[in-house]
């Protein structure tokens, strides 16, 4: 890995107490950002600094689904179990249209060479009214503007924010018309196409 791209400076500032001195991170209390309920999605889910305690949170009220490019990273989520683990990428989600309440990215999408694909992905696989949480490292100042001036986020409308000197979290409702289709859905599980099979 290079030493000066925004991905290593984060891997560099990824011990948990540094994370909580420099960037307010609390994993208990940021959790509490994404509704308690329903089918979540963790795009990004890397180490899992959240995914324990997102999982937690949701309980037996909801259903976590943490997905990740990083094959070695979602094998050892696999292996924590409490919530279901994918290799994917968020610009192309294994799940089906309309079959999911909240999306969280977990300080990733600025990391997405285009951040407006994985909104588009967002915006497809949420349900009307579903919530698009965003946790975004201001630090990695190129990948912070492309999603702050991202067309895609019209289809969104912030609902919730704070903006911190290292991170800003943001949570979105989806606004954005939606195909209407004929075809029955299940609406317990978010998981409907397997990882690559799009
Ligand atoms: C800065 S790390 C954050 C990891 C973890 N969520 C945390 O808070 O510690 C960014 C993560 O985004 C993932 N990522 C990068 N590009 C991605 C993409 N196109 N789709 C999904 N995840 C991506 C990386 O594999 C990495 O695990």
């Amino acid at each position: 890995m290079r030493w000066h791209t925004p991905a290593a400076a984060y891997q560099l500032i990824s011990v948990g107490w540094l994370r909580r001195i420099l960037g307010g991170d609390l994993p208990t209390r940021d959790v509490r950002w994404i509704p308690p309920f329903g089918t979540v999605v963790e795009v990004g889910a890397g180490a899992g600094f959240y995914t324990d305690h997102l999982a937690r949170h949701l309980g037996d009220k909801g259903q976590l689904t943490a997905v990740d490019p990083d094959p070695g990273a979602v094998l050892k989520l696999q292996a924590r179990g409490g919530f279901e683990a994918v290799c994917a990428r968020g610009e192309s989600l294994p799940f089906s249209s309309d079959s999911v309440d909240t999306v969280f990215y977990s300080y990733s999408l600025e990391e997405f060479d285009n951040p407006d694909a994985g909104l588009a992905e967002a915006a497809r696989v949420l349900r009307p009214g579903g919530q698009l949480v965003l946790f975004l490292w201001r630090v990695n100042y190129l990948g912070y503007r492309k999603i702050m001036k991202s067309k895609a986020l019209g289809d969104f409308q912030q609902v919730k924010g704070k903006w911190g000197v290292q991170n800003t979290r943001l949570v979105f409702a989806f606004t954005g018309a939606k195909t209407l289709s004929c075809h029955h859905r299940p609406a317990t599980s978010a998981r409907a196409i397997t990882p690559y099979d799009r």
